[in-house]
């Protein structure tokens, strides 16, 4: 194919997605503060950040990344394995290790990498230890665990979202040449729903198989000082491998692979992933470290999270919207095909809220939606106008 026949095909590509509603294009969004934007020269109020605590913008972040990089540089130069662990990563894998009450943790440049190199870490090993790695992933898994098993070469299976009974038979199924692993997320990214977590522990009493939970969207918003949903109820030990993003509540970037000293070591050595890509700018982990006090200091933030969260599912449950169950900051309206979605973000654009649509291939054919997420910045006023709003949306 000539470059030529390439760019054609691609714009006619796009041109169909243009047709179908389902083109994406990037806005350029300028941060105001935690809760505000600017977009096109008009002020909104951002309800489509998993900023959850303002931490993007919270003082003590920000001091901590500038100190950071005034003492540390703004990158970290090299590979962790090479010369980019600096004392500063040392330190904020050290606390979030002790935070989340595991062993050991690693850090970096994503949650998608992190998710990848977890997974890898799991196939190196079972295949060195000539046992195969059988994966069990529920449906709705975010698309970066998606990409890390589909390319760990792996067998895997999908059960449905939270089918707790289909997940049983499968575990059943397994025979002992294999080592199975369940994957799941502790809040789902796009329906903000939570994982079966007290069903998936009685299921760990009668099978035998590794748990890796991705609390990307739980840290921060549940458990004591943020430490996620297993801790809140009382199921921190119930995952093997857990995932902590920093995109998220942490308000910043990167991830970190959460586990034994063992699982941790095996990832240092064999994750190509993590091997294989520069250590994170130092202000990462500066924002880490401030992040992690702010949470333990803070309680009220995430009080406030969990209180605006449920005041605006209380209303929309009221307005007969519907919105998946849960208690979580993520609030999806789902409203079907993708024009609905997109005119009903625009009418809360034009009211001054930044409430993006998601569409396939993101979410399922017919089930585009409004992601709303609540910040604990969010003032009653806004949480009111936002509900205003949506109460007088034409559809
Ligand atoms: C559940 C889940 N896991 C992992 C990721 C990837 O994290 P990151 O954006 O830090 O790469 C995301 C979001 O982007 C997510 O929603």
């Amino acid at each position: 194919m000539s470059r030529h026949d390439w760019e054609s095909a691609a714009a006619d590509w796009l041109e169909q997605l243009s047709v179908d509603s389902l083109r994406r294009a990037r806005r350029v969004v300028r941060a105001i503060d935690a809760t505000h934007v600017e977009v096109d020269g008009q002020t909104l109020v951002n309800f489509s950040s998993n900023d959850y605590l303002g931490l993007s913008h919270h003082t003590a972040v920000i001091a901590a990344c500038c100190e950071a990089m005034r003492v540390h540089g703004a990158g970290a130069g090299a590979a962790p394995l090479v010369a980019g662990q600096t004392p500063l990563h040392a330190e904020a894998e050290a606390r979030l290790a002790a935070w989340k009450q595991t062993e050991s943790a690693v850090l970096l440049p994503s949650g998608y990498q992190a998710n990848l190199a977890a997974i890898q870490t799991l196939a190196n090993v079972a295949k060195r230890g000539g046992k195969s790695l059988r994966i069990l992933m529920d449906k709705l898994c975010h698309a970066s665990l998606i990409d890390a098993v589909r390319s760990s070469d792996s067998a895997f299976r999908v059960f449905p979202h939270n089918g707790m009974e289909k997940l049983q038979r499968l575990l059943a199924e397994g025979d002992t040449g294999q080592i199975q692993v369940v994957v799941t997320e502790s809040i789902f990214s796009m329906d903000g729903d939570a994982a079966q977590l007290k069903a998936l522990s009685l299921l760990k009493l009668q099978y035998s198989f590794l748990l890796m939970l991705d609390e990307a969207h739980s840290s921060g918003v549940y458990g004591s000082a943020g430490r996620g949903l297993a801790d809140e109820l009382g199921l921190n030990s119930l995952a093997d491998v857990s995932i902590v993003t920093l995109s998220k509540a942490f308000g910043c970037g990167g991830g970190v692979v959460c586990g034994s000293q063992v699982f941790c070591d095996a990832l240092v050595n064999s994750a190509r992933a993590y091997i294989y890509s520069t250590a994170t700018p130092p202000v990462i982990p500066g924002a880490l470290l401030a992040g992690l006090s702010v949470m333990e200091n803070e309680p009220e933030l995430q009080s406030r999270l969990r209180e605006s969260s449920k005041r605006i599912r209380d209303n929309l449950s009221r307005m007969r919207f519907q919105i998946p169950p849960g208690d979580s900051p993520i609030i999806a309206i789902i409203l079907g095909d993708q024009n609905t979605a997109l005119n009903a973000a625009e009418q809360l654009r034009a009211a001054g809220h930044l409430c993006i649509a998601i569409r396939p291939p993101t979410v399922a054919p017919n089930t585009s939606r409004l992601r709303i997420t609540i910040s604990a910045r969010h003032t009653d006023a806004e949480l009111d106008a936002l509900l205003t709003s949506l109460r007088s949306l034409r559809m």
